[in-house]
């Protein structure tokens, strides 16, 4: 284009903007919450105990009691997570609490009995630090920053996180504690991790400081958008074969399975892990609920029911995803501008993102330029540690909540967006 037709262009693009300015839109792809329809699938959870409150092992799950969570939903856990009954807890509504604990736990105690504590590790000068494959998930890097655990970032490609740089970063500093994973349909950028990279995950055991551990947040284990899901290793097997059993702990939930702020969350991990943890927990509480793990075990039953459910979950969320890279194939796909394409995405086999990536620098003012024009982002660089995206090209899209009519109006303003904030440049 001359010079003139990009001025032409721009104005052209400062009219529409304007335009839409006009309508006071009030749209929002920011957190990824299943849409209402979505949550609608597990009604049937209301009153389906029918007062029958009698768990598999005989125990009334109206009572205290119970810390490891009820036997029958340990052996569906099991199942989701890959391991044994006897290496998994069930615990509330909330898989994120479950890792805090793991962390602060960890931090302030010693993660088992015999453990000493990441703070005494580190002593009076010591730092202790976690690795973080970023872009990731701005709750886990939360974690961190409330208990001063500096997070180094860790670059990742489509096999998951670069595992040269993750190994030559644990051999030379043992206070190197933890890394946070989402290992399949990473949020936000969708990478599924692949099996050369879960089996050196399995090794790190061997190369890293004491009481080293892997976060491993399988938070979209079964959330698939495709056909023929890609599979993951199973890093449970994988450690136990390579003696670093410690070493993992392995999470996962029913939020985006049943109800988001209703559901039941479980760790996998060694029975001496798992053990040091509802030695802990014991003095916080006197046992989960367990009339919701019973309530979901009557509903979900087995794994072929709960992929039954995921199916129906696939078939409201893939159009959703389906409209947003319509957008942007028709509306950014092929275009340049400095010689760069105004943008790349991801198309994600599953899970709740997709991730768009500006030209460098940009992202912000794409985020600001639709916050202004009535569509809300998740803030620029929430995605990496410190909120501090270090290229400033990363926007995070959540499609699950709104319904197609609002992604159909947000996602206009944003390749209008994307492409103002190029040519303004
Ligand atoms: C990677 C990841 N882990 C955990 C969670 C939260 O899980 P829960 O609802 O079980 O606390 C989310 C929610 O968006 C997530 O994206």
């Amino acid at each position: 284009m001359s010079t003139n037709d990009v001025q032409a262009h721009l104005q052209n693009l400062s009219d529409r903007y304007q335009q839409i300015q006009a309508k006071k839109l009030n749209l929002d792809l920011t957190r990824g919450k299943p849409a209402t329809a979505q949550l609608a699938l597990s009604d049937a959870l209301d009153g389906i105990l029918q007062g029958n409150y009698i768990c598999a092992d005989g125990s009334d799950a109206r009572n205290y009691g119970g810390a490891l969570g009820i036997p029958e939903a340990r052996a569906f856990a099991a199942a989701y997570l890959g391991a044994r009954p006897s290496q998994v807890l069930v615990g509330g509504n909330s898989s994120l609490q479950l890792m805090y604990q793991v962390v602060t736990n960890a931090y302030f105690h010693g993660i088992s009995a015999n453990a000493t504590s990441w703070r005494d590790e580190a002593g009076s000068s010591g730092q202790i630090k976690f690795l973080c494959p970023a872009p990731g998930y701005d709750r886990h890097f939360s974690i961190c920053e409330t208990l001063g655990i500096e997070m180094i970032p860790v670059t990742m490609d489509d096999n998951g996180p670069d595992m040269d740089q993750v190994e030559s970063l644990l051999r030379a500093d043992p206070l190197i504690k933890g890394i946070w994973c989402v290992p399949k349909y990473a949020n936000p950028n969708g990478v599924v991790y692949s099996d050369e990279v879960v089996e050196r995950f399995a090794q790190l055991g061997k190369i890293a400081g004491a009481n080293f551990r892997i976060i491993w947040d399988n938070a979209y284990a079964e959330h698939h958008l495709v056909e023929n899901p890609p599979e993951l290793a199973n890093l449970l097997a994988l450690s136990e074969q390579y003696g670093t059993l410690d070493n993992a702990v392995v999470i996962g939930s029913t939020s985006k399975i049943t109800f988001a702020g209703a559901g039941i969350s479980f760790m996998a991990s060694s029975e001496a892990n798992i053990a040091g943890f509802v030695d802990l927990l014991g003095i916080a509480t006197i046992g989960p609920d367990k009339v919701n793990q019973l309530r979901h075990m009557r509903f979900l039953k087995d794994m072929p029911t709960l992929r039954q459910l995921m199916q129906a979950h696939r078939d409201i969320l893939q159009p959703k995803f389906e409209l947003v890279l319509k957008h942007l194939e028709d509306g950014l796909a092929g275009k340049m501008h400095n010689d760069q394409p105004l943008g790349t995405w991801t198309r994600p086999a599953g899970g709740y993102f997709i991730l768009f990536d500006t030209q460098p620098g940009l992202a912000d003012k794409v985020v600001k330029l639709c916050a202004g024009a009535g569509v809300k982002l998740t803030p620029a660089g929430s995605t990496w540690p410190y909120k501090k995206d270090p290229a400033n090209t990363n926007i995070r899209l959540a499609p699950s909540f709104p319904g197609l009519s609002e992604i159909d109006e947000a996602m206009q303003v944003f390749v209008l967006c994307v492409e103002l904030a190029t040519l303004e440049q």
